[in-house]
């Protein structure tokens, strides 16, 4: 039976159930946001992009509400990764992990959620932009069964007013 929207957000907000130990991965809420912007100060790849801002994750929340999940323990963002859907592609931005809260499995869960998402919403394929000299990434995306794309290379254009 085809499923529709409404049965589809139910299997979205079913995301924040998702535990791992005492780590929970839940949409974001507005409050976060701040907190998510320190985060990210501090444990994400942050060479060769554009600053983030809280307008711009503001406008992506307003947008889309359930695109950024977030690892908590308690009140604390551990993590976060966004699960960008645009009807078409499935794209991961911003997967990052509290510098003493690695390797315990919770990047790992956050693109399992990101992928539970996607398929939720008919997504067949995701992918992620990875830095090429960021390993410590490369053997995360790697142990989710992420692969690299040799044959295709990333064209950019600034769009400055
Ligand atoms: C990449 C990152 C999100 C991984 O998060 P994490 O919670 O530590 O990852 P997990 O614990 O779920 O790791 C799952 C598996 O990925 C692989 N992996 C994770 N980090 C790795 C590293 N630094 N080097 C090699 N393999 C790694 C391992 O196979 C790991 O399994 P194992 O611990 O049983 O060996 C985290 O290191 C991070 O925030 N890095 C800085 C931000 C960043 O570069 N983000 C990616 C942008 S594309």
């Amino acid at each position: 039976m085809q499923r529709t929207l409404p049965h589809k957000v139910k299997e979205v907000c079913a995301i924040k159930l998702a535990r791992l130990g005492s780590v929970m991965i839940r949409p974001a809420t507005v409050d976060d946001l701040g907190a998510v912007l320190e985060l990210w100060a501090e444990a994400a790849e942050n060479e060769n992009r554009p600053a983030d801002t809280h307008a711009a994750l503001a406008a992506l929340h307003l947008r889309d509400p359930g695109a950024l999940l977030l690892a908590v323990d308690g009140n604390e963002i551990v993590g976060s990764v966004i699960a960008g859907w645009d009807g078409w592609r499935c794209h991961l931005y911003r997967l990052a992990v509290a510098p003493s809260r690695r390797r315990q499995g919770i990047g790992r869960r956050l693109i399992e959620a990101a992928e539970e998402r996607f398929r939720a919403l008919g997504g067949t394929r995701a992918d992620a932009m990875v830095l090429d000299n960021n390993t410590g990434a490369h053997g995360a995306w790697s142990a989710a069964g992420y692969r690299r794309q040799a044959e295709w290379s990333r064209w950019v254009k600034p769009l400055l007013r």
